[in-house]
């Protein structure tokens, strides 16, 4: 719209200094004056002009000839010298610079060496309409319109230039989060080892299949409101939807005991088997899927699977109500706690951790029943890492499974591991509603030593 054009200017201005010297003579003359025939003492010629105007006239009249210093008395005097001083040329050089006019380079060269003037720039430019001036500003078109078409208005239309060399907007894909990393290499670890993933898509599940066939009681406390989310909608699966004859094996064992079991002996109430959960582990989905095993006709199996899990507690910053189990299943004839231990020395040491303790412990469908911890290089100590245990026959011969097979089973959490291996300290900073997405975006990829 508007042509412009960039004038640069150039000129010397006197330094505050030489502003003195224009109006009241340069300093040679001003100390060349000062000095009478006899001579004068050099603090005698400070004292009336200054040390700034003696330094500076005494050195160009020295130079010149004008004046000169002896020292034969003992005492510094300044002296006139051979040459005579009649026009002050400082003096009206400085004039002409002030007024504006041109000076020799020469000149000018030797007043910046003195400090008596200086050079100044600036520059200014010339405007003038350009070749699309207008008093408005037009923004031009990006994109041909319908309305453009239809109208007829793309004809005048000012289209802006494409620019070929434009980046466009950076494109962002989906981004893992830690735990479906950690689970990837978890998989891996078990896939490797002959293990087959159970189904485990669905989060609701009967009583029946968490707690009862698991010989879990139902006075145990787990099944409690304060450990167990329960559904109020739908809030039960009727027991006639599950297998008639399992149910009937799962309520002869609770009550009455068998295979060698005595049973809790109290009334199995079906109302409590058919109450909706979300399910509270994993061991829901193995007890099914060993249900299964004896229908179909036994055959050795091993079965894995990580899923979420739910569990009603307080929440802090290693705890949540929600968190992801991964769960172990061998099954096979002749199975004994030697084999529990092999193969959790194996699973563990593929997982990284490689020196293992065992705790006797307790669950209502594990006998033995062993806690699992792990030797941190990192902490120093001992951490517990998991449960594990021999699936009990109370739970294993309602299903149908022949007498002489075994399940050794095992259980820990995705959530511990992944946090170790990414350094987050709080469980809320993993998972929930407070993680950051930048965190996710760009957290690296940790491997398990596989
Ligand atoms: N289900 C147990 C838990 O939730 C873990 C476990 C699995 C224990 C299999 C023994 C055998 O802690």
């Amino acid at each position: 719209m508007v042509v412009s054009e960039e004038i640069s200017h150039f000129r010397y201005v006197l330094t505050e200094e030489a502003q003195g010297y224009r109006d009241q003579g340069s300093p040679e003359a001003q100390v060349y004056a000062a000095v009478p025939p006899e001579g004068i003492a050099m603090e005698d010629l400070e004292a009336k002009l200054g040390k700034i105007v003696t330094k500076n006239g005494l050195s160009h009249a020295i130079k010149h000839g004008y004046l000169k210093s002896d020292k034969s008395s003992g005492k510094k005097l300044v002296m006139r010298g051979k040459e005579e001083f009649t026009e002050d040329t400082t003096q009206s050089n400085l004039r002409n610079i002030s007024a504006g006019q041109e000076v020799d380079k020469g000149v000018a060269d030797a007043l910046k060496i003195r400090k008596l003037v200086k050079a100044e720039t600036w520059k200014t430019y010339n405007l003038k309409k350009g070749p699309k001036f207008a008093l408005e500003k037009k923004k031009p078109a990006t994109e041909l319109t319908h309305e453009m078409l239809q109208k007829g208005t793309w004809r005048d239309a000012d289209f802006k230039a494409y620019n070929f060399n434009a980046l466009g907007q950076p494109t962002y894909g989906g981004h893992l989060h830690p735990l479906l990393k950690v689970r990837t290499q978890i998989r891996k670890a078990f896939t490797s080892m002959g293990f087959e993933e159970m189904p485990t898509n669905n989060y609701v599940e009967s009583s029946f299949w968490n707690f009862d066939a698991l010989f879990q009681p139902q006075q145990h406390p787990a099944r409690d409101a304060h450990d167990t989310f329960f559904l109020t909608k739908p809030a039960a699966t009727p027991l006639s939807k599950q297998p008639q004859d399992y149910v009937q094996h799962v309520r002869d064992i609770h009550e009455n005991g068998g295979f060698g079991s005595i049973g809790y002996g109290s009334h199995w109430k079906e109302s409590e088997a058919e109450k909706n959960l979300l399910r509270t582990h994993t061991t829901a989905v193995s007890s099914r899927m060993l249900y299964k095993l004896a229908q179909e006709g036994f055959k050795p199996a091993k079965y894995f699977s990580i899923d979420r899990v739910f569990r009603n507690e307080a929440i802090d910053r290693t705890h949540l109500a929600e968190f992801h189990q991964i769960e172990g299943v061998v099954c096979d004839r002749g199975l004994t706690l030697g084999d529990l231990i092999g193969t959790l020395h194996l699973f563990f040491s593929r997982l990284g951790l490689p020196k293992l303790r065992f705790k006797p412990a307790f669950n209502p469908y594990t006998e033995p029943s062993m806690e699992i911890f792990s030797y941190s290089e990192q902490l120093g100590k001992w951490v517990e890492v998991g449960n594990s245990g021999m699936f009990r026959p109370e739970m294993l011969r309602p299903m149908g499974l022949p007498e002489d097979v075994n399940v050794i089973a095992w259980g820990l959490g995705l959530e511990r591991p992944t946090m170790i291996l990414y350094g987050i300290d709080n469980i809320r900073d993993l998972f929930g509603h407070k993680v950051s997405l930048s965190v996710v975006k760009k957290n690296p990829i940790c491997r398990l030593n596989l």
